[in-house]
């Protein structure tokens, strides 16, 4: 070594041995084990260190591009192993039981069930309840792309969905829709326990989700029933009336401006008739 070592002892050690004292000459040699030995140790130790440092950087970089996952269904993922999977199973082949597959449901069915609250399901009724939405939009966008990913199905539209005829809307729903959501959506009872809800309360996004997943008894409306344009009708109409102002008085039914004056005429003539009758028994 022409290098002088000034880290450690070694070049006065190995000067020392070779005195030739032999005492001087043993605890030398027992040096110079116990720092190799030493060193082996920390070689092992960096070794390891940077094996564990090389996987962790590439390993899971790897693992991503396999499954080649966006980020939203990464999430979208998690959300559904905490929230979804005791019921629809860990490859949305669904749970005997407990709810349904979701393969080929896709996230229009997603976007309908989540976002009006009717999913995750609490408790086993006749029919999920409309309630607040457990997750944000943005949840529901992971959700939604999660199951599209994995299971496939029928897409969302994004974008102005209500620029449809409002004419031709009306007649469409009156033709497909209101046998059980009444003439202006107002919903109506179905048979064994289940119901059909009004309408007022839906954005234009869920009524497009429900007429392409069908949820419960309605029929699933694909775009051979009706085609995108005449769905965009059907909310335009929907919408229309649900925003239309309240023209005030009692409801009625909605059935028309006479409503009112002709409750009041059948109540007003059958007092009078009462009266009549009263006073002709007097008589
Ligand atoms: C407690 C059990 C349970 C949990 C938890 C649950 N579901 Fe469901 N899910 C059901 C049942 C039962 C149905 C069928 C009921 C119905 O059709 O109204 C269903 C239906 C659905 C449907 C409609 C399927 C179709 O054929 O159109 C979707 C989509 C859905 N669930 C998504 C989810 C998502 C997403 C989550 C988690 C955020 C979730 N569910 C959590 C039980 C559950
Ligand atoms: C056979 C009866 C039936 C027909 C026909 C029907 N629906 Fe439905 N609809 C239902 C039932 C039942 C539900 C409730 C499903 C549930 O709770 O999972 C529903 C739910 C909905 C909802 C969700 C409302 C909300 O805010 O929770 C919308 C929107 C909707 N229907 C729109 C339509 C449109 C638009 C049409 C016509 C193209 C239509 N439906 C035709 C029975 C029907």
């Amino acid at each position: 070594m022409s290098i002088p070592n000034t880290q450690s002892d070694a070049p006065l050690d190995e000067a020392e041995s070779a005195s030739g004292n032999p005492v001087r000459r043993a605890r030398a040699r027992r040096r110079s084990k116990q720092r190799r030995r030493m060193a082996n140790v920390a070689g092992l130790l960096l070794a390891l260190v940077l094996t564990g440092a090389t996987y962790s950087v590439f390993a899971p970089a790897q693992a991503a591009e396999d499954d080649n996952e966006s980020a939203a269904e990464a999430a979208g993922r998690q959300l559904y192993e905490h929230s979804c999977i005791t019921c629809h199973g860990s490859n949305l082949q669904g749970v005997e039981g407990r709810g349904p597959s979701l393969i080929g449901v896709g996230e229009a069915a997603v976007y309908f069930q989540v976002h009006t609250g009717r999913m995750p399901l609490t408790r086993q009724s006749s029919q999920g309840l409309d309630k607040p939405a457990v997750f944000s939009d943005e949840e529901i966008d992971q959700l939604m792309a999660y199951v599209q990913a994995n299971g496939g199905g029928p897409t969302l539209p994004s974008g102005d969905l209500r620029d449809g005829d409002l004419a031709a809307g009306g007649e469409l729903f009156r033709l497909n829709c209101a046998s059980c959501h009444n003439f202006v959506g107002e919903g109506g009872a179905l048979s064994s326990g289940k119901w059909a809800p009004s309408l007022r309360d839906a954005n234009d996004r869920t009524i497009y989700a429900a007429m392409l997943s069908g949820p419960e008894n309605m029929p699933v409306f694909g775009d051979n029933q009706l085609t995108p344009e005449q769905k965009r009708s059907i909310i335009n109409y929907v919408q229309t009336v649900a925003e239309q102002a309240d023209p005030g008085g009692a409801g009625v039914g909605r059935i028309g401006p006479v409503a009112e004056g002709l409750v009041i005429w059948v109540v007003g003539i059958s007092a009078l008739m009462f009266g009549i009758f009263w006073m002709g028994s007097k008589a």
